[in-house]
């Protein structure tokens, strides 16, 4: 059986990805601090698939533990979550942002490279696209000029594993770009458990049907957008978790680096995404209108062609998908997993 080593496999889309990998026949090693997560999640995935995994509690940047990882496990192939991801606290926060995302993928690709495990699949954004590039985001359309820590985080990896596959043609490199990640497994036992205030549109929406929030603030309707409100290009959860399913595939059969766009090639805006939640659940949404979020584009949608032809994948959820099961998963778990 081959195995996949998952760094952050206990985060949102590292569970979803564990269930998927599991359910396709793949061992699995999951190594997670717990600093965004619950352990519960990883027990819920053996539950579901009812096939077991072996978890690690630690942290990426500790090579000693990684050595040992390596050591008590046979991988051939890494998958690697670990990292934070809340643009506006990597502001505030850049040294905790450079030292968390750069320095857990160099400590985990020096100890591949100790212990010749040479294929990587690296989570990054739609964010390093640059701001003002033509739509569809094709993946040779420009990058850089990040507007905040955490994408420039992504930026750097992404310049670090294309260095590392270029001096030593081992290595297999396969940076997945993903766009805006919503929805929770069909069961409703996992799903994205943001804390706090949520940053992100599905969990606040899915907060206020729930109750926890009094109404969700739109930030601006005066965008160049049939509607004046912002467009992205939302994915299910489960989908992205089998696009890396398939990106396993890819990465063992090549060397060099690829990039891949996940998403699915459509842009839905603000308010289409508020009347696609009261549709598909029949909760209303209460909202209100009010100024821009600073950074914030008009549209950011992705053209997945690239994943559809080399990969073989493309995204199958429909956004009533992505609403009902984000809101099956919030209704089973009113307050997440209780952190
Ligand atoms: P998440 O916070 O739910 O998962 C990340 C996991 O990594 C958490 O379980 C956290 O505890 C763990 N972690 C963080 N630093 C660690 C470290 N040093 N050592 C060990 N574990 C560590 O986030 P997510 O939404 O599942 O995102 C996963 C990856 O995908 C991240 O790299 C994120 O930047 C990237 N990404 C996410 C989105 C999105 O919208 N969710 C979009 C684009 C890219
Ligand atoms: C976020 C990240 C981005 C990341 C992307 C994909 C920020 C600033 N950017 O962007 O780096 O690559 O996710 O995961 O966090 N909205 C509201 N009210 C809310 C929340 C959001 O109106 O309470 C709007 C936003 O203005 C935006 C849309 O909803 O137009 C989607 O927002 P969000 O879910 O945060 O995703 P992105 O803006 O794409």
């Amino acid at each position: 059986m081959m195995t996949v080593l998952v760094t952050g496999g206990m985060g949102y889309i590292g569970s979803h990805t564990c269930l998927r990998l599991l359910e396709a026949g793949y061992g699995v090693v999951s190594v997670d601090n717990l600093c965004n997560s619950s352990p519960l999640c990883l027990e819920r995935v053996q539950a579901i698939t009812g096939k077991t995994l072996r978890s690690y509690i630690g942290d990426v940047r500790d090579e000693t533990l990684l050595r040992r990882i390596f050591t008590e496990n046979d991988i051939q192939c890494v998958i690697h979550f670990a990292g934070l991801k809340a643009v506006g606290e990597s502001v505030s926060k850049p040294w905790a942002y450079y030292d968390n995302n750069l320095n857990s993928t160099l400590s985990l690709t020096k100890v591949m490279g100790e212990v010749g495990v040479k294929r990587i699949i690296f989570s990054s954004s739609a964010t390093v696209y640059t701001a003002g590039n033509p739509m569809p985001l094709k993946e040779d359309s420009q990058t850089g000029g990040c507007t905040n820590p955490y994408g420039w985080t992504k930026y750097m990896t992404e310049q670090i594993l294309s260095d590392i596959a270029y001096a030593d043609p081992a290595w297999s490199v396969t940076l997945l770009r993903y766009f805006n990640p919503i929805g929770a497994h069909e069961s409703g036992q996992i799903g994205e458990d943001p804390q706090g205030i949520p940053n992100n549109l599905m969990p606040f929406i899915t907060q206020v049907a729930i109750g926890r929030r009094d109404r969700l603030r739109i930030f601006g309707n005066d965008y160049p957008t049939p509607d004046g409100t912002c467009i992205r290009d939302y994915i299910h959860v489960m989908d992205l978790a089998q696009g890396h399913v398939a990106a396993v595939r890819y990465t063992m059969d090549n060397t060099g680096t690829e990039v891949f766009n996940l998403g699915t090639g459509r842009g839905s805006s603000v308010l289409e995404m508020v009347n696609a939640f009261m549709s598909a659940t029949g909760v209303d949404i209460p909202y209100e209108i009010v100024g821009r979020r600073p950074g914030d584009i008009a549209v950011c949608y992705a053209d997945p062609g690239k994943s559809q032809r080399v990969l073989g994948w493309t995204a199958q959820r429909t956004l009533t998908d992505m609403c009902r099961d984000s809101w099956n998963w919030q209704q089973k778990n009113p307050m997440g997993f209780g952190r």
